[in-house]
């Protein structure tokens, strides 16, 4: 994160974020994400960035700060973007400007920004030639009626392959490539996409790389042309061939399908997801419209990240072979550790969606769909499959296998449940299971070796002098005066009065929606939003009051470190027999004895 913003300060000012910040209405964004409704000051609803059922996300409209008192997500109006859109702080930025109507300068682009979106736009661009090129040829020439003849024997409309620009690269060496050079492309560019290869045989010269193939678009969620992939006409190897990777083409980020089918995955709430080009046709031919298909690879974390947009509800439809199931079951950590709820359909050995959904119709599908079981389920069932009650040792070896996932499960009640379940069917103590669900924690050195040496009455003063100079700024300058901050023993609350006091400096005024942007960690930005959002120990009242008490306490505590640490000097003095550094360590000892003793006594005379 700070990364970015970094590369965004350079071309957009910090002015231009604050005028975005100031102008953006905040409650309208977030209540296109989360259902808002007024409590006191604040307003509330159930946080979209972990499940609850009671709300603790809070906004404050003021401030232009929200919380949640649940996860401790926390942060401005930009942070919140960022996390519910999944964007970067950039595009972030863009978004807000245009809801706001902030114009961003489009000069204020470095020049490499610049370039680098221009060569994006190109590679897209010889994409939508060449995808012309193939539609334009399945649809009206000669050697494409075969082609069309195919798609619509496996029970593809016209209208659909339309929809989807379905095209047709025929049995030849150098059809796009002389398309490509009369619309005057630079080769170099066509090659970078991979929609040409270089010859091995003469140098400069080029052929076509797909040939005799139905070619499918895959696109991105702007409609841009990202790659192709390419079935073969009839019989013959590879059955299908693809576009490589290139600078815009990521297989593992992208999701055959989606450009279309995402409103519907929004709507439906769930998403049903397969392994085919032809599967993901068939099923939007049948109007399964929420449905993707990755790209000939392995389920990624992105591909969830990315469908974690639009629902938490998916359904892999797996083949039935050895190889599916694997892939299911390997899936199956990463759906947990996101926190997405995931079934699985295993088709008869020999079926895939395409030709299930043909052979059995919709509505049989659909039965499929509702019985699916859950993942986690299925993987219990199958690790079962292979369970000998009667060969000692072996549940042990299957509760390991078991345990690594049961143990990732987040949410503690669900946990349990499956501990239950799984020392039901494998005969085995739950005990057991928990133990080994517990693994060895990892404590690093420092923490082992020295205690806490705060406890928590020190930081409740240090937070609510945090509190005190955002609710009322003129008691920085004492703050400022006495070095209060400098003493707080929290390294996050000191690190937060530093940047609250430098920013009034040079600002003039310490708004908490503008320093979350400051501090480069989201442990201190989450420590921001919750303190500037918790209801104050203080009110108009009695504020003077407890402002003197937290100043006194920071200043004890402070002393009381500084005594420890001097006592522990003290005592290596005296191993040493250092008598002359002992003696001096003694007089600071006893400065700090008698500075203890006199604010005491201040403050109840005071
Ligand atoms: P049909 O056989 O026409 O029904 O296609 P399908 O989509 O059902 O293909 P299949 O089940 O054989 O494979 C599923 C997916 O894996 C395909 O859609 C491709 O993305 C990928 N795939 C299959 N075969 C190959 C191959 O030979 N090379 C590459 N790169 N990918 C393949
Ligand atoms: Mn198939």
């Amino acid at each position: 994160m700070p990364g970015e913003r970094a590369i965004l300060a350079s071309f957009i000012s910090e002015e231009k974020i604050e005028e975005i910040k100031e102008r953006s209405n905040f409650l309208q964004i977030a209540s296109e994400y989360v259902t808002l409704r007024k409590i006191g000051r604040n307003y509330q609803g159930l946080c979209l960035f972990h499940s609850e059922k009671t709300p603790s996300f809070t906004i404050n409209e003021e401030k232009g700060i929200f919380h949640c008192f649940g996860c401790g997500a926390g942060g401005n109006v930009f942070t919140f973007l960022m996390r519910a859109a999944n964007l970067s702080f950039p595009e972030a930025a863009r978004q807000l400007a245009k809801k706001a109507g902030v114009e961003l300068p489009r000069e204020e682009r470095t020049k490499a920004e610049r370039q680098n979106q221009q060569e994006r736009e190109r590679l897209f661009q010889v994409n939508q030639l060449a995808s012309e090129h193939f539609q334009r040829l399945l649809l009206n020439s000669r050697e494409g009626e075969r082609a069309l003849k195919y798609l619509q024997s496996r029970g593809l409309s016209k209208e659909l392959i339309v929809q989807y620009r379905l095209g047709y690269a025929p049995e030849a060496w150098n059809k796009l490539l002389s398309w490509l050079t009369e619309k005057k492309v630079p080769l170099s560019r066509a090659e970078r996409v991979g929609l040409i290869t270089p010859s091995l045989k003469k140098k400069g010269d080029y052929y076509d790389h797909f040939r005799g193939r139905i070619i499918f678009p895959i696109f991105d969620l702007q409609g841009r042309i990202l790659g192709f992939g390419g079935r073969i006409l009839g019989q013959g190897q590879p059955k299908y061939l693809n576009s490589p990777e290139s600078s815009i083409y990521q297989k593992s980020k992208s999701l055959y399908g989606l450009y279309q089918a995402r409103e519907s995955i929004q709507r439906e709430d769930g998403v049903l997801l397969v392994e085919g080009y032809f599967d993901l046709l068939t099923l939007h031919q049948h109007n399964f419209l929420n449905s993707v298909a990755t790209l000939g690879t392995a389920l990624t974390r992105e591909h969830l990240d990315i469908l974690k947009r639009y629902t938490k509800h998916i359904i892999l439809l797996f083949d039935a072979d050895e190889g599916g199931k694997k892939a299911a079951q390997r899936s199956l950590e990463f759906f947990l550790e996101k926190e997405l709820s995931a079934k699985v359909v295993v088709l008869a050995p020999g079926y895939d969606p395409d030709n299930y959904l043909r052979e059995f119709g919709a509505e049989r599908f659909r039965e499929k769909m509702k019985e699916a079981p859950f993942l986690i389920d299925f993987f219990i069932e199958e690790t079962a499959k292979g369970f000998d009650s009667s060969i000692s040792g072996k549940a042990a070896a299957v509760v390991e296998g078991l345990a690594p996932m049961v143990a990732r499960i987040k949410n503690l009640i669900e946990r349990d449940l499956y501990i239950k379940k799984v020392a039901e069917m494998f005969g085995i103590k739950e005990e057991s299971i928990r133990g080994s669900l517990k693994q060895p924690r990892k404590r690093s050195v420092e923490q082992v070796g020295t205690e806490r040496v705060a406890d928590s009455a020190p930081r409740g003063a240090e937070e609510t002098l945090l509190q005190l100079m955002l609710e009322f700024p003129s008691l920085a300058a004492r703050i400022r005066e006495e070095k209060i901050v400098e003493l707080f023993s929290d390294p996050v609350f000191r690190k937060i009065g530093i940047k609250l006091l430098e920013e009034q400096e040079k600002v003039g005024k310490m708004e908490a929606s503008q320093i979350i942007d400051l501090l480069e960690d989201e442990q201190s930005q989450r420590t921001l939003s919750q303190l500037s959002l918790r209801e104050p120990n203080f009110s108009r009242k009695n504020f003077q009051k407890i402002f003197q008490d937290c100043i006194l306490k920071t200043k004890l505590n402070d002393l009381e470190l500084k005594k420890r640490r001097l006592l522990a000097e003290i005592k290596e003095a005296e191993e040493k027999k250092d008598n002359p550094r002992r003696n001096n360590l003694s007089l600071k000892w006893q400065e700090v004895i008698s500075l203890q003793k006199k604010l005491r006594r201040e403050n109840v005379s005071g």
